[in-house]
Formats: structure tokens, C-alpha cells, sequence
């Protein structure tokens, strides 16, 4: 997620944050903030929702005097991004101050025993809680701040990377992760902090990368002991940086898109994590349990959203009608919002959005409230407008996505609608408690069997270089992968300006065969799962013309194999998963193909990351 930078030395540390945090701005962030702990040994946080540059103009008349302190970039997960929820955050006392990249995902349990304890929260977040435990710890324990991170952390379940600085002890920065990462950059007789190198990297290139579960405390005197959650010590290993400024900004990838797309793995991890119980084999989304009446009686849902997020609502039509046997139809927001739908008290709508800010979904759901119909919302961009216009929904958790075309948000939300299928049908029984565990843990592997697809990046590229020349593409699936054909060709369209269509490969004869010729690349989704054969026949139909077939296929096929001039095999998966994987290469097909080509992949012509406008 966001951005962590953190100093202990002999300069002046605000300049060093600031522009440390400059540096971290790619990441993309909604709010940022400062604590410096002076030399009169006050501590003062100051931050502000918006830009970095936001932060400057707000502490422009403050006391930013200090030789150590800790700043930060945040990309809300838990509460609405404005300057209450912004970091650092302070402990009760105001002693303590804590930045924190990740998600705590036991929070509320935390906060609860918390408060009946006597602390008072003043933000929504996840972190704020952090912090107080380990106030909490101490005081408790009467012990050192060191012990005290150490005991907080082992009560915590989820992922951080977290930086805290005491001021009874302004010669001291303390950090830790896990599953989130984190950076110390080794000057002499000096700290910085990142979460990753970028803001570390102009002032020296010895680091340590510390590692799962590492606590590492930075003294004044250049001093630096780690240990881990179970106090053993262990040797910093100090590395040199090879790379440079400009390969550190994208994480080492030439564009947003790419970096997106290998991004999701771990994206998937966050977007599942605390909803997968891999003990009971259950499924919990806490915007279905706390409705889980609505849901029972549910007698339709309505799905809204606009491009790919439409698509991945196609795909969710799917699922949830398989799973739970809950009739479900798939609107175009700009269409549902003016044609004076049939919506009664029964329905529910999924509003679904990676924005949260597309102005026809927020109509669709403003017209849907009014008619009484109950709101789940999917969006990835927290305590955004359509977030906070539902009446409960589910975050994505990918982190920002900048690239314009989308990718993570994609298989995010195709794996969300996942996970509410599965829900509901656990509650409505309408599939067996062994069918849900089967499913349960085919799902836990899906991020492992995307890696898995990233492999054929190279090939996929030599791929791209041969397609350059079309001018139009066909994409043909069927079932499940029917809307992955349509997202294929629209991350095509979007980011090379080639013309591609999307059909159910059974349409194919009813008009579009006829442009088919030697020229004209066909892109099948034929895996073994789902209506193998019949797809089979459609790529006889398409060689029968002499159309160029590029094939996406389940690994160790044959048959399709040896009718395609072009094939990519993903990994064997459950039917109603193969979308999450099938779409992959596509991704890739279609950025190699428009890098090829010259086009500027992460802002391709016309288009805006969120269509805030009808
Ligand atoms: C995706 O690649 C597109 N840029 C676009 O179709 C997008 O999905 C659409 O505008 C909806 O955006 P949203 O998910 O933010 O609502
Ligand atoms: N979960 C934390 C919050 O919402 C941290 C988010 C981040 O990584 O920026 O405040």
C-alpha cells in the first residue's frame, strides 16, 4: 500500500521527509502527514488529506525543527480519507507516534477491548488502534517501548510495516513488518526509513531490508538492533542498492499497467484477507453477515457498474446464479439510471466501482435507493462517493490503481463477487458445506496459480510483435469466459487503439464470421473446464477461414492446441475460476501489443482514470 519514510540523524529531518514522501507520490495516496519530535522535546503531528504539497502549505507557519521524525502517504483501507484518519497517529498519552502501511485486520476486536479499558479512539482507522496497544503494553507490562511493540505485534493478525517515535526518548526510531515491506537506509550516524528505497536512495545505498516479523531499533549513536516477534536476535545484513532513482519509482517496471498486472497475486492476498477462513473453510464478508436477512429474501439482484467493472459484474451474474440460485442481471449504470427499471423492495444492487466515483453508477444507485431496493457497493478507492452512498459493501483492497486501463481492480472484483456468492450460498445452504470448502480451498490457490500465468510474460511479448500489423481483433469465450472475452478486447481497444470485439463463441457464425480472413487474429478462451468441446468446434469454424488462432488454454491440452497458431496454457482451476486466470495473458497481450506500437499505456488518449461526468 502507501508510503513510509522515516529519519534519526543529525540533519534536519522535515526537509528529508518531505521530500521522501515527493518521492513516494507514485504510489498514488490520499492523504499525507508528519510527526518531528523537537529539540524542546515536543512532539507534533501535523497532517492533512490531499497532496503532499498540501501538507507543505499546511506547515508552512508550524515549528518543523526536529532531527528525527516519520511521515506518511496514506491509501485509506479503514476509514474515509480526511485528516482524522490521515497519519501519524498519537497514543492516549500523546507520548507515541505511529505511522503504519497494511491492515490490521483483528482491529475492531482490539479496539473493543480497548475501549472497555478506557482509551478513546480520535480517527476510524485501523492503525490508531496499533498504537494504543502498544501504549497500552507498556504501561501494562511496565516495560520498555521495544517490549511493548514486540507484545502488541503478537497480538496482532494481518499486515503492517510500521514506523513509531517516543518523545521521552527522541535518540530512538523504532520500526517492524510484516507483509507489508520495509527499508533501512545505514548512514553514518544516521536512519532513514522506506517503504521502499526511493526516499533512502539519494543518501546512501547501504540497506537492510528487514524481514517478516523483524524489529528494528535505530539509536542516535548509529546503533541498529533487530529481532523478531519471538525475541531472537538476528544479524543486520547490510546490502548495497544497485538501482537508481527512475528503475525505484514503478518498483522496477516501465509502467503502471505492468506493474499492475504482476501486482496481482498479492493484490488477490489483500483483497481475500480475513474474508478466506481456511480453518473452518467458510467464507465471511461482513457486508452480507451484518445483512444476511436481505440476502435470505432476496428475490433479485441488479448489478451496476460501467466498462470493466461491467465485466466483472457479467462474470458475478455467473457465479452468483450458479452458486445461489439468486436470478441476477447485469446493467450498464448509464442505461438502468434512465430507463425507469422495474426495482422493488426485494431487490439488492451491487453497485460495482474501482473508483467509486463514476457519476452514472452513483445515479444508478440514487435511483435504486429511491425505490427502495437495498445498496452493496464494490469499490476499491475507500470513502468514496459510492462507497459511502451504499448501504454496506466491500472494499477491494488492491491499493491505487494508476494504470488507466484496469487490471488488479478487475480480478479483485471478480474475486469479491466470488466470495459473495459463496456467502450467500453458505447461508441459504443452496450448496453443501463440502462443496463451499472445496471451493474455499481451490480459491486460496488462485494467487499462487496467477504467478504461475505471469511466467509467459516473455513469450506473450514475442507474441505482441507478430499482431502489430491488425487493425481488428476478435476475442470468443463462452460461459464464465464470455465476459472475459469482452474485457480482452476492451484492455486491447483502450491502450493500443486497435479495433476488438468481444463475442460468445457460439455468435460468431450469426454475423461476425464474415470478417473473418487470414488477416484477422482470433483470441479464444478455450479451457477444459466449461463447454470445452463446443468451443472446439468454434475454432474449427474460425480455422476453416483461415483467421489466426491465438488460444488460451488449460495446461497439457492438446486438441485446441493443435489447431491454434498461438497457444497460452493457465493452470487447472474450478470452472467458475478460470476468468481470474484466462484474463491474465490477455492483459499482457494487449500492453505488450500497444507497447509495440508506441502508445502511451498508462494515459492512453481520451481516457480518465475515473469518469466522474455522464
Ligand atoms: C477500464 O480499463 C476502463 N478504463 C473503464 O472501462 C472503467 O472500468 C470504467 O470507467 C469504470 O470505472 P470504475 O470502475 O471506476 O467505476
Ligand atoms: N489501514 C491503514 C489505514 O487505513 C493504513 C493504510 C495505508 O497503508 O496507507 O489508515
Amino acid at each position: 500500500m502507501c508510503g513510509i519514510v522515516g529519519y534519526l540523524g543529525s540533519r534536519e529531518a522535515y526537509p528529508i521527509l518531505i521530500k521522501g514522501l515527493h518521492r513516494l507520490e507514485y504510489r498514488g495516496y490520499d492523504s499525507a502527514g508528519i510527526a518531528l519530535i523537537n529539540s524542546k522535546l515536543d512532539l507534533s503531528v501535523y497532517k492533512t488529506k490531499g497532496k503532499v504539497e498540501d501538507l507543505e502549505n499546511y506547515v508552512a507557519d508550524k515549528d518543523v525543527e526536529g532531527t528525527i521524525g516519520i511521515a506518511h502517504t496514506r491509501w485509506a483501507t479503514h476509514g474515509e480519507p480526511n485528516s482524522q484518519n490521515a497519519h501519524p497517529h498519537y497514543s492516549q498519552s500523546g507520548r507515541l507516534a505511529l505511522i503504519h502501511n497494511g491492515i490490521i485486520e483483528n482491529y475492531k476486536v482490539l479496539k473493543e477491548e480497548l475501549i472497555s479499558k478506557g482509551y478513546t479512539f480520535s480517527s476510524d482507522t485501523d492503525t490508531e488502534v496499533l498504537i494504543q496497544l502498544i501504549e497500552y503494553m507498556q504501561m501494562s507490562h511496565n516495560t520498555s517501548i521495544y517490549e511493548a511493540v514486540q507484545l502488541a505485534l503478537k497480538n496482532v493478525i494481518g499486515a503492517y510495516a510500521i514506523a513509531i517515535i517516543d518523545k521521552s526518548n527522541p535518540n530512538q526510531l523504532i520500526a517492524a513488518r510484516k507483509g507489508s515491506p520495509l527499508i533501512i537506509g545505514v548512514g553514518d550516524k544516521e536512519f532513514l526509513i522506506g517503504s521502499d528505497a526511493t526516499p533512502i536512495v539519494e543518501y546512501t545505498n547501504k540497506v537492510i531490508y528487514l524481514e517478516e516479523e523483524e524489529i528494528a531499533v535505530m539509536k542516535r549513536n548509529g546503533e541498529i538492533s533487530i529481532t523478531n516477534l519471538s525475541n531472537v536476535p538476528q544479524t543486520p545484513i547490510i546490502k548495497t542498492l544497485e538501482l537508481n532513482l527512475s528503475q525505484l519509482e514503478k518498483a522496477n517496471f516501465p509502467h503502471f499497467m505492468l506493474k499492475e498486472i504482476f501486482e496481482q497475486p498479492e493484490a488477490l492476498r489483500t483483497s481475500m484477507l480475513g474474508r478466506l477462513n481456511m480453518e473452518s473453510k467458510t467464507v465471511r464478508l461482513s457486508g452480507i453477515i451484518d445483512h444476511r436477512d436481505k440476502f435470505l429474501k432476496a428475490k433479485r439482484i441488479i448489478i451496476c457498474a460501467c466498462g470493466t467493472s461491467w465485466h466483472a459484474g457479467l462474470i458475478g451474474k455467473y457465479i452468483i446464479e450458479e452458486l445461489t440460485r439468486i436470478p441476477v442481471e447485469v446493467e450498464y449504470s448509464s442505461e438502468f439510471r434512465y430507463r425507469n427499471p422495474v426495482i422493488t423492495k426485494d431487490d439488492i444492487v451491487i453497485a460495482i466501482s474501482q473508483s467509486g466515483e463514476t457519476a452514472d453508477t452513483l445515479a444508478a444507485i440514487k435511483l435504486a435507493k429511491d425505490n427502495g431496493a437495498f445498496v452493496y457497493g464494490i469499490c476499491n478507492v475507500v470513502g468514496s462517493s459510492i462507497a459511502r452512498a451504499s448501504d454496506t459493501g466491500s472494499y477491494l483492497h488492491v491499493g491505487p490503481e494508476i494504470g488507466v486501463a484496469s487490471t488488479n481492480a478487475f480480478t479483485a472484483q471478480v474475486t469479491t463477487l466470488t466470495l459473495i456468492a459463496m456467502n450467500i450460498a453458505e447461508e441459504k445452504k443452496t450448496i453443501s458445506k463440502e462443496r463451499i470448502a472445496e471451493l474455499v480451498e481451490e480459491l486460496q490457490q488462485i494467487p499462487e496459480k496467477i504467478n504461475q500465468t505471469l511466467q509467459m510474460n516473455m513469450r506473450i511479448k514475442l507474441y505482441a510483435q507478430i499482431f502489430t500489423y491488425a487493425r481488428n481483433f476478435i476475442y470468443l469465450g463462452r460461459g464464465f469466459n464470455y465476459p472475459v472475452a469482452l474485457e480482452g478486447a476492451l484492455k486491447l481497444k483502450e491502450i493500443s487503439y486497435i479495433h476488438a470485439e468481444g463475442y460468445p463463441a457460439a455468435e460468431m457464425k450469426h454475423g461476425p464470421i464474415a470478417l473473418i480472413d487470414e488477416e484477422m487474429p482470433v483470441v479464444v478462451i478455450a479451457p477444459k473446464r466449461g463447454m470445452y468441446e463446443k468451443v472446439l468446434s468454434n475454432i474449427q469454424e474460425v480455422k476453416a477461414r483461415k483467421g489466426k488462432i491465438i488460444s488460451i488454454v488449460t495446461k497439457g491440452d492438446t486438441a485446441v492446441k493443435e489447431l491454434s497458431d498461438f497457444c497460452l496454457e493457465i493452470p487447472d482451476t474450478e470452472e467458475c475460476f478460470v476468468p481470474i486466470l484466462s484474463v491474465v495473458p490477455l492483459q499482457l497481450l494487449s500492453y505488450h501489443i500497444a507497447i509495440a506500437k508506441g502508445r502511451n499505456v498508462d494515459q492512453p488518449r481520451n481516457l480518465a482514470k475515473s469518469v466522474t461526468v455522464e
